[in-house]
């Protein structure tokens, strides 16, 4: 039987919280509380009508509780997935076509992330005029500015370039 295996024991008739998609991507595993974060970092706020559905603190096997996000019709950059990895390390990213799982993989955290983040010290060299383009070293619990060493643990969504 297909359905979410995320359940706790007895449930499985009532666990389907978040329907199944035709084709898109399913991001999974995704810390609780962080779901609003993974459609910051995809820019979606609903207005050019995308088709999304999200759960936020369902009950899941591997942690006590995650979210999930599920995107229609859409597919993931590297860029995406490697910003998605600092927020959320754990995440699976499940690429679904005809309602099937086509694809599925751990999101990997990189060393570096070049060109995805600004830096918040408006003094640093990257966010001025000079063209020095931003990167970005990741450390367990946050990422640091590879030319003024400003750490940034919170907030990281915030930081993405538009
Ligand atoms: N999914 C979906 N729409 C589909 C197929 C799958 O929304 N057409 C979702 C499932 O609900 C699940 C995720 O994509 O949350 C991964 O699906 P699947 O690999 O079938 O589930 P599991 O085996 O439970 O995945 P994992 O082992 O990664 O937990
Ligand atoms: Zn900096």
């Amino acid at each position: 039987m297909s359905d979410d295996h995320d359940h706790h024991d007895g449930h499985d008739d009532h666990e389907l919280r978040v329907s199944k998609i035709r084709s898109g991507t399913v991001i999974d595993h995704v810390r609780g509380g962080q779901a609003l974060n993974v459609l910051a970092i995809l820019g979606i706020d609903g207005s050019d009508g995308e088709e999304v559905s999200v759960g936020m603190n369902v009950p899941s096997d591997r942690f006590a509780r995650k979210d999930i996000v599920k995107v229609e019709g859409r597919e993931l950059s590297q860029d995406e997935v490697d910003v998605l990895s600092l927020i959320a390390p754990d995440a699976t990213i499940n690429i679904v076509r005809d309602y099937d799982v086509i694809e599925k993989h751990r999101v990997e955290r990189p060393d570096l992330v070049e060109e995805v983040l600004s830096c918040p010290n408006t003094g640093c060299i990257t966010t001025g005029d000079e063209p020095v383009s931003s990167r970005f070293e990741v450390l367990d619990d946050g990422v640091r500015c590879g030319y003024c060493e400003t750490i940034v643990r919170d907030g990281i969504p915030s930081l993405i370039d538009t």
